[in-house]
């Protein structure tokens, strides 16, 4: 089987130890492995005619049964700017987004930040036409099953893909782009999701890859903060991202003592969230604190829906309490850096089960999301999943906040 595997939408720590840990266990089950680049937007361009075949070392016969003959050598990316090249086993591949990788292409991967391979948010691949060439340059490479490493967005692509994908191989039947043989091999595409994501938003899974690190590099920030804000006896305001999620600003908040956090949850419920804010900090200050710190979620709203912004919470801060208020946006710092050690276990121990259930699927059984529920790693129809995190989301949109905890953990209770 040809695995391929590939990274998409925001990116997250620990993407790179999802690639690592596909490329080398689907290596270690008799497998070749691929990598895309820049997310579905490579998948949809593909490679150019006449540069998919010699690039690989012939195999060496005498070393069968050893990695020796996978070894294609240290995978690189050019920072060339254009985005167009790559570098692997000393060779420069241009205009090439599928490509196959070898056990040393990846070695170290799992201490990197960021994704090696590249991501994007890839609006062609929204299209219909855009999934047409996705799926011819898969079959062009002889790839039948798929790894997307992602959030829910890109998930969502995958489950689409899949469900799609009977209808994709007869249109390129019927436009003479594949061969009846190609239609036989390329029946249904496997397709397994990983979640990478800071937000940890997704539900069914407890976290996704890279909400740790985040969350780790949020909560240095604080500390960071706190010590000058100590000196000057000031408050901050701490703007932490997570879409329309309030996991890594209550982690951060409980991890680091904050005064007050909103998230989009739980919004304040009372007649004035201002009051109940200057309360819970005044007190705090009656009994000695010289540090003020407010965490706001950067999905977080009152309970009208309208957006809680930091600046207006400074100003609350600084005129009636008096305080003198900083506003700190922590901003992308919270999604680069290497991966904490929980960023590489967990995608390590997921990405040897995506390939297992790459190797188990059949066109009966359904897309899996890999995740992990009480310590154990875990397959989730995708689509369930997506659904699910769907309906969280709604939930939260319609005001039903208790709903949406509920959906998002069934023992929840008020
Ligand atoms: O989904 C990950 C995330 O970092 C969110 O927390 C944030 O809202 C968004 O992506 C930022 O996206 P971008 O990097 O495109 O500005």
């Amino acid at each position: 089987m040809k695995i391929a595997v590939l990274t998409s939408g925001g990116d997250s720590a620990g993407m790179n130890a999802v690639v690592r840990s596909v490329v080398k266990a689907s290596i270690l089950k008799g497998c070749e492995a691929w990598i895309v680049r820049e997310g579905y937007e490579g998948l949809v361009r593909g490679n150019k005619e006449g540069e998919t075949k010699d690039l690989y070392p012939p195999e060496d016969k005498s070393q069968s049964g050893t990695l020796h003959n996978l070894r294609f050598g240290d995978a690189e990316l050019l920072k060339d700017g254009t985005g167009d090249s790559f570098a692997i086993g000393g060779r420069t591949l241009k205009g090439r987004y599928i490509i196959r990788v070898g056990w040393d292409d990846v070695r170290g991967w799992f201490s990197q930040g960021g994704t090696l391979i590249g991501t994007a948010r890839s609006k062609t691949f929204r299209t219909q036409e855009g999934r047409l060439c996705a799926a011819y340059n898969l079959i062009k490479e002889g790839i039948d099953a798929l790894v997307v490493c992602g959030g829910d967005g890109s998930l969502t692509g995958a489950d689409v893909f899949r469900s799609e994908w009977p209808e994709l191989v007869k249109t390129l039947r019927e436009q003479n782009k594949i061969t009846d043989e190609q239609v036989q091999e390329h029946t249904h595409l496997r397709i397994v999701g990983l979640v990478g994501s800071i937000d940890n938003d997704m539900s069914m899974t407890d976290l996704t890859i890279g909400a740790p690190t985040a969350l780790h590099r949020i909560c240095e920030s604080i500390d960071n903060i706190s010590s000058t804000a100590f000196s000057h006896s000031r408050a901050f305001v701490l703007e932490v991202m997570g879409r329309h999620c309030g996991w890594l600003a209550l982690q951060a908040g409980v991890s680091c003592g904050a005064d007050f956090i909103f998230i989009p949850e739980r919004p304040p419920t009372g007649d004035s969230w201002e009051d109940e804010m200057c309360a819970a900090v005044h007190r705090h200050r009656e009994i000695g604190k010289r540090t003020t710190i407010v965490i706001v979620a950067e999905g977080a709203h009152d309970k009208t829906l309208q957006p809680i912004k930091p600046d207006y919470v400074k100003d609350v801060l600084t005129e009636r309490l008096g305080l003198d208020t900083r506003v700190t946006t922590l901003g992308h710092t919270q999604r680069g850096g290497r991966p904490c050690a929980f960023d590489r276990i967990l995608p390590t121990l997921q990405g040897m089960q995506a390939v297992d259930a790459l190797l188990e699927a059949t066109p009966s059984t359904p897309s899996y999301m890999i995740g992990i529920q009480e310590n154990k790693i875990t397959r989730i129809p995708l689509v369930e999943a997506v659904v699910m995190t769907k309906a969280v989301s709604d939930a939260i949109k319609e005001r039903n906040f208790e709903k949406a905890m509920s959906l998002r953990d069934p023992e929840f209770r008020e």
